[in-house]
């Protein structure tokens, strides 16, 4: 039966304007393949909004963040029409999310994701602020509490792009007992330091993955662990079911780390890699960190190129089972928005 998924989107930075490319380039495919047409009622950025409820000109939309224009300058746009004001007012089946992340207290999306969610739409985030600080709040809100007639909560963005970080964990290893949780999962500090290795320059490196657009809005997320401790603390609540806030555990970034320190442990056949653990320990809870790590060289964490983010789960009854991807953009995470888009509209 052919289904139409309409979204309020929030944020039009590198994500969502991906996102919007792939609605439409994988247009004939969603029709074919799940009967589902995507159509989206309400946009905002840091200009204002505009909606209407037969369906915002997608390619429009593109075409004014191309051109580097807010979308308040669109007809019938306002300054007035935050996230906030569209989730309570205008009539959608799911709020998509992806503004920059606020570490200090979530918002604003952490607010709008509520009141997406207790006005019955699904929530599809890409900022990890409102899972780092209030998971447990929202899972509540959502099927994520455990009833699924709640409306649904996704956000396998959030956790390296593509990588099916949240997927691997919570659905394919149902039934394990995980003992720990190995992951480099933030792309700038890996490509940051693969680089490095290579002889090339921390401030370069982190130019570059700005301009690709993989670094945070505000990179010292990234270089100073924050992203890494994000998604480690979303991985505890979804996977490990351990309510976990990011202010909870010890958290070093790669700032200290030289190029000698990462070609010396090349030389002793290791590799330093950015990692995130999480370790059960005796009691049946998990420690976690994130901290710069040498790991021997066949390890399959420290064979990644600079492109690449990977998650290994340590279990009892499924052995060791680890995953990679390879992302030079923010595209793979807008791809990983798309995917909870089909999961949130069956
Ligand atoms: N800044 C993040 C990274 C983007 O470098 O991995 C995706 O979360």
């Amino acid at each position: 039966m052919p289904r139409t998924l309409r979204l309020i989107i929030a944020g039009l930075g590198n994500v969502n304007l991906n996102l919007l490319r792939i609605i439409k380039s994988q247009q004939a495919l969603l029709a074919k393949n799940y009967q589902l047409t995507v159509s989206v009622v309400a946009v905002c950025d840091s200009s204002g909004g505009v909606s209407n409820p037969n369906g915002l000109d997608i390619d429009l939309l593109i075409a004014t963040k191309e051109a580097k224009r807010g979308v308040a300058s669109l007809p019938g746009g306002s300054a007035s029409l935050i996230a906030q004001r569209l989730v309570e007012s205008i009539d959608a089946d799911a709020f998509v999310e992806a503004t920059p992340v606020n570490l200090q207290t979530a918002e604003p999306g952490l607010s709008a994701v509520r009141t997406a969610l207790k006005r019955g739409m699904h929530a599809i985030l890409a900022n990890k602020g409102p899972l780092a600080l209030a998971y447990p709040e929202l899972a509540v809100l959502s099927d994520m509490g455990g009833d699924p007639s709640k409306p649904k909560l996704r956000f396998s963005a959030c956790v390296g792009g593509a990588l099916p970080t949240i997927n691997l964990g919570r659905r394919d290893l149902a039934g394990s007992v995980i003992h720990s949780v190995e992951g480099v999962l933030n792309g700038t500090t890996q490509y940051i330091l693969r680089s490095m290795e290579r002889g090339g320059s921390y401030a370069e490196a982190l130019k570059e993955a700005q301009e690709r657009g993989l670094a945070e809005t505000d990179p010292t997320l990234d270089v100073e662990g924050w992203d890494a401790a994000n998604k480690l603390t979303i991985v505890a609540n979804a996977v490990l079911n351990q309510p976990t806030n990011v202010r909870d555990f010890s958290v070093t970034g790669i700032t200290a780390l030289t190029a000698a320190d990462l070609t010396n442990a090349v030389a002793q056949g290791q590799r330093i890699v950015l990692l995130c653990k999480a370790e059960r320990n005796a009691a049946g809870s998990y420690d976690l960190s994130v901290k710069p790590t040498a790991l021997p060289a066949d390890h399959p964490l420290a064979r990644m190129s600079e492109w690449e983010m990977g998650v290994v789960y340590h279990t009892d009854i499924s052995g060791r089972a680890s995953a990679t991807s390879a992302e030079r953009g923010p595209m793979p995470t807008a791809a990983a928005m798309l995917r909870d888009l089909i999961d949130v509209s069956r």
